[in-house]
């Protein structure tokens, strides 16, 4: 069977196959699905200093071949998460990584600087890119400087991996890329959603609460490998792939494209059960194709 463990700077996942943040709620609500543990990662739904609500409903609104949410960050806030989240995570062998968002650079900071002392937590995601908020969200990856100086703020404070969650709202994806590995960021995962707009023609109004949300899902998949293959031809730090993720072919086609690992995200509302079948897709694909090693296939795309 082929090793299809993958290195994330310091972090070492035993296959690259991890779910998305705000498409899995903390975990414990997929664990009578698949055994939690056969994946490469657990990326928690996001969480804020303090607690949040979210956006007033209708928040989803399904769209051709794709999803569009205006969830808001809704989350109980990191006390609260480290008390009631943190227990079901902490004795998992899979890694851990908690998304955190923040309305002010400062608020990046003292979340994870509270996280700091908790066990079992393997890394950071730096939720820089979610399209739904009035403060924060996209006002972090949408200028390079900000997004290097909190970068370089989080670094710090911790010495745990730190992963730049990207949006493709922007020119150039590549610029805030670099700017967060100068501050100091492990990796980047990208791409977050694609702002969109679904309209009601019976209604006569937007399909969502706050009129714009983020599209996610097969319609994305080709700016997502596109925005990839740009992230890992100019960052020297590892690009972890997120954007329509539906099978194991699509998982193959990112890592082929240069990217260490996987985010299944939209796929999980159809399936519980996909980033399982993903794996298995995966692992079924490198052993009939006798690949002595992952990382010989990854980025061993020809252009
Ligand atoms: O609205 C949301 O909660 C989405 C978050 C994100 O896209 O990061």
């Amino acid at each position: 069977m082929t090793d299809l463990s993958v290195k994330i700077g310091s972090l070492v996942l035993k296959n690259p196959v991890m779910v998305a943040s705000g498409t899995f709620g903390y975990a414990e609500e997929f664990k009578d699905f698949f055994d939690l543990n056969q994946i490469g990662g657990i990326i928690t739904k996001t969480v804020t200093l303090e607690p949040r609500p979210g956006n007033a409903p209708p928040r989803i609104a399904e769209t051709a071949s794709g999803m569009l949410n205006s969830i808001g960050l809704p989350n109980v806030g990191v006390e609260h998460f480290i008390i009631e989240k943190m227990p079901f995570l902490q004795p998992l062998s899979t890694k851990i990584i908690v998304n955190v968002a923040g309305k002010t650079g400062e608020d990046f900071v003292e979340a994870v600087v509270r996280l700091e002392d908790v066990d079992r937590i393997d890394a950071y995601e730096l939720n820089y890119s979610c399209p739904n908020v009035k403060e924060g969200g996209l006002t972090f990856s949408a200028n390079a400087a900000i997004a290097e100086q909190v970068t370089r703020n989080v670094r710090k404070v911790t010495n745990r991996p730190l992963i730049a969650k990207l949006t493709p709202n922007v020119t150039s994806i590549s610029e805030i890329g670099k700017a967060v590995e100068n501050g100091g960021a492990d990796a980047v995962s990208a791409i977050n959603t694609l702002v969109g707009m679904a309209v009601d023609l019976g209604k006569k109004r937007p399909k969502l609460s706050t009129i714009t949300g983020g599209l996610s899902g097969p319609a994305i998949k080709p700016v997502a490998l596109a925005k990839v293959f740009e992230l890992v031809q100019n960052l020297s730090i590892p690009v972890i792939a997120i954007g329509g993720i539906m099978n194991a072919t699509d998982a193959l086609e990112f890592l082929l494209t240069g990217a260490v690992a996987i985010q299944v995200g939209t796929a999980n509302f159809i399936n519980p059960r996909a980033p399982l079948d993903i794996l298995e897709g995966v692992r079924d694909y490198f052993d009939k194709n006798r690949i002595d090693g992952i990382s010989s296939f990854i980025g061993s795309i020809k252009t």
